[in-house]
Formats: C-alpha cells, structure tokens, sequence
C-alpha cells in the first residue's frame, strides 16, 4: 500500500517536473512538449527511446555512456586513499579536483548516466532524486557487484554462498532460484544492475580470484552463468523485481602468464574458443544476457578494453549479444596508462568505443572525449547512438522512467527473508565437499564427547567471503557458533580458542595454548582455508588482486596443525577458502576434510550439519585440487599428452580430481545405456541413462557426471569433458534410474576455420561420480556423417 502510494507520488512528480521543465533542448523537438512520447508508458518501447534520443545533444548522450562512484563511497576513499594510491585500487575510487557536491551538481545537470557503489537504499533515492532535476530526467542505472547475494549492501542482505561454492552444488536449479532472490533484494535497496556472474573458466587456481568462478570447466560455468542471469533477468528484465546481469571479465583472464589478476593472457585462439568462449555464447544465446564487462587484461598482445573482434565482430555480430558492454574498474583509460598502446586517455576512448564499447567505469574527462572525437570525426555518432540505445533502453525496461525510486519502509521486509535464508542455507548444504573420511564422519557415530574448536577461520566472517561487506551480528553464523548451537543436542560439548582471527595472526605463543586447551578434549575440529574477506583488505590471503604464489595454507596454520597432531587425537580439518588448498600431507593425517569453501551466512550450520550427520554431504568439486603449485595447470580436461612424461619430485595427479566429493551414503553406478548408438545431425539427440543403486544405510544425494571424449578428431581434443550432470535423490536401499542427454553440442568442436561442426567418428561417453577414470564406465556412440551447427559468418 504504502509502496503505490509512494510509487503514485513519484510518478506524479516525474511526469509533473518534466511538463513544467522547458529547457532549449526540449525545445527543438517537435513532439508535444506537455506530455513528452518518452515518458508515456503506454508507448512502444522504440518509439519512447527514440523519441528520447531526438531530444538529446551529444553531450547527452555522452553523459549517459558514464558512470561514477557513489558519494557515500567516494567520501570514503577519500579520507582512506592518496592520489596515488588510486591508480592501482581496484576497491576504491574519487576523482582529484571534484568534490562529492560537484557529482551531485553534475548528476542534477543530467551529465552522469550510471552510478556503482551505492550501498545504502537512502543513497540510491538521493542520487535518483538528483537525477529527476535534470532536464531530461532521465533515471540513473545503478550497479552493484552483487555477486552472490546483494552482499554488498550495507544494511543486511541475504549472503549466499561465494559462486565457487555455488557451482560445487551442481544445481541449476538452485542458483536460478538464489539469482531471483538476489534480484529482488537488489531492487528493494535501490540498484538494477549486478556485475555478476563471473563466467571466467578457472584454469590457474593462483589467481585470488578463483573463488568468484564457478570453476574449471567451460560446460558446467555455462550452466551456472545461464542459470544466474536467467534468474536476475526473467526474460527480459521487464519490471521492477528483476535486475540486469553482467557477463564478465571478456577474456581469459583467469589464465594469465603468471597468475596475478589483470596480466596479460597469451592463448590461442583455439583455447580461447574452446575453452573460454563458450559459456559467453550460452549467456548471450540462451540467457540474453544484457551487459558484458570487458576484462582487465590484454590477451595475445590484444588489450581487452579495444578487442574489436571479440567485443563487435564475434560477440555482437557472430553470436547476437543485444545488450551493451561496461569498461570494468578504469580500464579504458590503462589502455595508454598500463598498456601503452595510446597516446592518452582521449586516445583510449578513441579505441576502445571505436571498437564496440558502451560505457566507462568510472569518472570524469571520459564524456567529454567522447564528445569531442565525434566533433573531431575520430568516432562516428552512429557507435554513441547504438551505445546509447542499449543503455536507454536498459532503463526503460527496468521501469525506471516510471518510478526510480524505492519505499525506504518496505527495505527490511523485503531482505533476508525467512525464504530467501533457506536458500542460501540449502546451498551451502550442497555446495560443502567432503574431501575425506576415515569413516570418521558423522560424528553422532562416534564416542568421545568433548570438541575443541580452533582456527583462523572458525569464528568470523570470512565465511561470507569477498564481494560482502560486513554483516549485522544476527544475521550470519559461523562454524564455532553452527557447532555450539547444535552440538548439545548430540550429547558433545564444545570448547573454542581463538588462536588469531587471521593466519597472519597466528603466535607460537597461541599454537601453544592452542595445544595446552586441545589436551583434554576428544575430538578437534580445525578450521583453516584463506581470507577473501575485502573489508580487511589487508590481511586479505586471496580475493581480487591478492593472488597465490602457493597453493599452501598461508601464514601458521600448518605449524598449528601439526602441534594439534601431536597430541594422537582425531582431528578434523575444515576449509573456508574460496581457492583450493593442496595440503597433501594435513589431508593424509586428519580423519576427515571438509572442504566449505565460502558457504555464506548460513555456511557455518551447513558444516555444524555435516560434521554431526543431519546433512549428508553432496557438494562435488568444481576444480581439480592440484597437490602443489608446481603441478600447474592442472585441469582435468587437459589435452592426450599432457602426461605422457613425468615430474622429478612431483606425482602427476591430483590431490582430489574434479567433480569429486563424498557422501555419507554409498553409491553404486550401472554400466550406461544408451537409447541408440548412431547420432544423426544437428537436431539428434541420444540419451544416455544410468542406474544409481543407495547400497548403504542412509539416504542421500549424488550427482551423476557424463563426459564426453571425441576419440578422434582433426585437432586434439581434451580426454574427456564433462557435458551433463544431474543431481539425484535416492533413498537407503534403493535405485534410480537418471537419464541426460547428449546433444549435436555435446559433441561440437572448432574446425580449421572456426565454424562449429561435428566431425564423424566414435566418441566415447563416460558415466560417473567423478571426472577419475576409476570412478567412470563407459560406452561409445558414433557419428557417420559429419555436420556444422554454426558457420563463420
Ligand atoms: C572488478 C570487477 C568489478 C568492478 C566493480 C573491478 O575491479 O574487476 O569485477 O565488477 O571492479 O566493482
């Protein structure tokens, strides 16, 4: 109620300060000024754009291609960060020589199109507010990195699980429902833009930005991005629940040369197809996916920001991507600053619009180049006026030209609700793999009644992990308070030592007292992993721009691990990381390892859950768990030779393989069937069907794996990819019978000139729980005639 109301009033003032403006510009248009076309929402959706667009100048328009940060944001880094210092924060901008009142004035001047980094809902109605006193009021998009959850958002929204996390739950279904909910919370608090999801295909687990993948492999990231943006656009983002989501980081840069976040990236173009380029084609064509950010890097000499061939010539005319690409965080203008392949910043806008892109992020001077380059004839304003139109038309989608605001009252009761709760709860149950188990877990099982509690990571917020800020004390639980909260019902009693909050923080004087408090327990639960938490970026082990050049547990914690070990009593290991650790030897001692990565606000019951058995455990891993750094790139869907040979002092296999994780339950696999052996063109399909038989005593979930491998081809193929999974439910004693299909896609690869074809053959189709060849039986099927599913255009 108070919401119409409130939404009646807005729309009045809207269209009752836009009769009653009479600026030059308004002037020139020859439609009827008292009732603009642009504003009637009973018009078409082209003609309102138009119309718009006939009303605007070049610098219009221009201004509608930037963004800035927040004034709240702004007002912060300014009291945290020199002039210096911006230059290589990625977290934190201002802009030397403007005041937060001079962004206000611009904004009110109609010269500012987008904001990011509005964290409060009060701050994104303030700056709306601004906007609605520009000439052409037109409404502001405002974007938000909320990349799981609107975590981002200081006043307590739902956090889910970290997208690493996520994609270890190999549940579509549930990351559509999380991403819906996202959107929801994000429009309650004032924002319609998400830069999420992350489709970048991990392939070096260094770069601290692992855990904002959904992992290594191209099929499985091409199902969780499709199911993100499907769930934060609904069709088409029209409305006021649902949101646009940002494919990003165009390209390959979790593959740079030496693991560190924005370096450059040297792959062939057969990679680059292969492997990084596909879950881009799925969120264009299958998810209509309305912005792309273009990434930091340069890939083969080609910075990221001006790749005309993958932003214009594959992307949009190829491929079909309708929507319009975002710089990320200052990069048009590093492509003189940091790349050196122009001679200033004006040069960059140059290139990098000239070459398909959309907006800046973030700041001044940006528009004004703009401007002047058409002026110039160096940029031609049909590329401004297709760039706008995406943009504008963004907004009109989203309802904005109807009411840019939102009910300040209605805020609370619409963010972490009891539903959306158990969503990020329901996730963080799946998405937790059980790495090991001497058949130590469940812990109801065992006798022994007294569990200690220590670790960096048992008692704090980097469950959340990156991406969140902090969170009100009610609303998140710990592993240390999931345990204390459940454990009594089990009969145990639970004992925790803060041994440093941090790995860096660890003394030897706290391993000692650690190990004195371990002396008279039964059981030690160690909570250990890395810190993506940005909000102490500091003490930051992993997360953006803080990469790995080990895969080893930072700071102590392996001497606190092995001072507990002394002691002969079991110990379970638990990670909270959003990479992965290669500990082989703490994995050889402990009686279990669970592995959360970064399970969110509801992650430390999820655990408390699995260590005590009222959850069996059903996470799978979505990378390959490397037992040293050395050993990479590890990946499993490497090429027929990448292990013909041997290391000197290394094994050449992983700690634990992908797709990976245990149950409590025992699982037993058929051989597959296959409903006919011969495929046959592009719209065949064959589906392949398995029995999964529970031979144990408890219920529980598996997800069942087919991979594909091409077994011969006329360029190498990797040995095998996974191409369907489907998670199922099956009772103590019984079976299941699961069926996926293998689809013309399922079988495509990349020919000599990149048209996307099916070569005939034999393909050989692998069912299981793991990507490991023991965890895997097969069967083959064949293709006789060859086909295209995409040609070159
Ligand atoms: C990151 C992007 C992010 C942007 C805005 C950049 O540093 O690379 O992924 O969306 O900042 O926060």
């Amino acid at each position: 109620m108070i919401k119409n109301l409130f939404k009646y009033l807005s729309i009045t003032i809207i269209a009752v300060t836009v009769m009653l403006s009479c600026n030059d510009k308004q002037k020139k248009n020859t439609s009827n000024e008292e009732n603009p076309l642009y504003l009637d929402a009973s018009s078409s959706l082209e003609d309102r754009i138009e119309d718009l667009m006939s009303r605007m100048t070049l610098e219009d328009k221009a201004a509608q291609m930037s963004q800035y940060v927040g004034l709240e944001h702004m007002r912060k880094a300014l009291g945290d960060l020199s002039e210096e210092d911006l230059d290589v924060n990625d977290a934190q901008g201002f802009y030397p020589g403007f005041k937060t009142t001079d962004i206000a004035k611009l904004t009110r001047e109609g010269k500012i199109g987008s904001f990011l980094h509005v964290l409060t809902a009060e701050e994104a109605n303030e700056l709306q507010e601004m906007a609605q006193q520009s000439p052409l009021k037109i409404p502001l998009l405002i974007g938000i990195d909320a990349i799981h959850g609107n975590a981002y958002y200081k006043g307590g929204a739902t956090v889910y699980p970290t997208p690493i996390t996520q994609a270890a739950t190999f549940d579509d279904s549930l990351m559509v429902k999380a991403s819906q909910q996202t959107a929801k919370e994000m429009r309650a608090t004032g924002t319609q833009w998400t830069f999420t999801p992350n489709i970048d295909v991990l392939r070096d687990p260094r770069w601290g930005r692992t855990g904002e993948t959904y992992g290594e492999d191209p099929f499985l990231v091409g199902n969780m991005g499709v199911a993100a943006i499907k769930g934060l656009q609904g069709n088409d983002f029209t409305g006021e629940d649902k949101v646009i989501a940002c494919a990003k980081h165009l390209i390959a840069g979790s593959q740079s040369v030496n693991g560190l976040n924005a370096s450059p990236t040297d792959v062939s173009k057969r990679t680059l197809f292969e492997m990084f380029l596909p879950p881009y084609r799925r969120a264009v064509q299958e998810a209509n996916v309305f912005s792309i950010m273009a990434a930091h890097n340069e890939v083969n000499g080609m910075p990221g920001h001006m790749d005309e061939f993958m932003m214009t010539d594959l992307m949009r005319n190829r491929w079909g991507f309708k929507g319009f690409y975002v710089s990320d965080w200052n990069d048009i203008s590093r492509i003189a600053k940091w790349h050196h392949v122009a001679r200033d910043f004006k040069e960059s806008v140059q290139f990098s619009i000239g070459a398909g892109m959309d907006m800046n992020m973030h700041g001044p001077y940006f528009q004004d180049y703009v401007v002047e380059l058409v002026n110039e004839g160096k940029l031609s304003e049909d590329r401004v006026n297709d760039a706008v139109y995406k943009i504008l038309e963004a907004k009109f989608r989203l309802g904005l030209f109807e009411n840019p605001f939102i009910d300040l009252e209605s805020v609370k009761s619409e963010i972490f609700t009891i539903e959306h709760q158990q969503t990020a709860l329901e996730q963080a149950r799946k998405g937790v793999v059980l790495q090991k188990n001497n058949g130590f877990l469940p812990l109801k099982n065992v006798s022994g009644k007294k569990i200690f509690i220590t670790g960096p990571n048992a008692d704090n917020m980097t469950t959340l992990g990156d991406w969140s800020s902090p969170q009100p004390e009610d609303n998140y639980v710990t592993i240390k308070e999931g345990l204390d909260n459940m454990a009594e019902k089990y009969g145990y009693a639970t004992e925790y030592y803060d041994c440093g909050q941090r790995s860096k923080w660890i003394t030897d004087e706290n391993i000692a007292v650690a190990k004195q408090k371990a002396t008279g327990s039964d059981i030690i639960v160690l909570v250990l992993g890395e810190n993506s938490y940005r909000h102490d970026w500091k003490n930051k082990t992993t997360g953006e721009n803080i990469d790995r050049a080990t895969l080893k547990l930072s700071g102590n914690q392996m001497k606190l691990a092995n001072k507990l070990f002394e002691l002969n009593k079991p110990v379970i290991v638990v990670y909270v990381s959003g990479s992965p650790i290669a500990e082989p030897w703490l994995e050889q001692r402990a009686k279990a390892v669970v592995n959360a990565w970064e399970p969110g606000a509801f992650g430390g019951q999820a655990v408390a859950e699995i260590l005590l058995g009222e959850v069996n455990p059903s996470g799978k891993l979505p990378l390959t768990v490397p037992r040293s750094v050395g050993q990479l790139q590890m990946i499993y869907n490497h090429k027929p030779t990448a292990y013909i040979h041997k290391y000197n002092t290394e094994k050449k296999v992983p700690l634990h393989p992908f797709g990976y994780g245990l149950s409590y339950s025992k699982f037993k696999f058929s051989e597959p069937s296959v409903s006919k052996t011969e495929f046959d063109g592009k719209d065949d399909t064959i589906t392949v069907s398995v029995i999964v038989k529970n031979t144990s005593e408890v219920d529980g979930e598996e997800v069942v794996q087919m991979y594909i491998r091409d077994n011969r081809s006329s360029y190498t193929r990797p040995v095998k990819e996974l191409k369907g999974y489907k998670r199922v439910f099956v009772k103590a004693g019984e079976s299941k019978t699961v069926s996926i299909p293998i689809t013309a896609e399922s079988l495509a690869m990349y020919d000599k000139d990149f048209n996307f074809v099916v070569e005939p053959g034999d393909f050989t189709i692998m069912t299981g729980n793991s990507s490991a060849d023991k965890d895997l039986k097969i069967t083959t099927i064949s293709v006789n005639d060859g086909f295209t599913i995409e040609k070159v255009k």
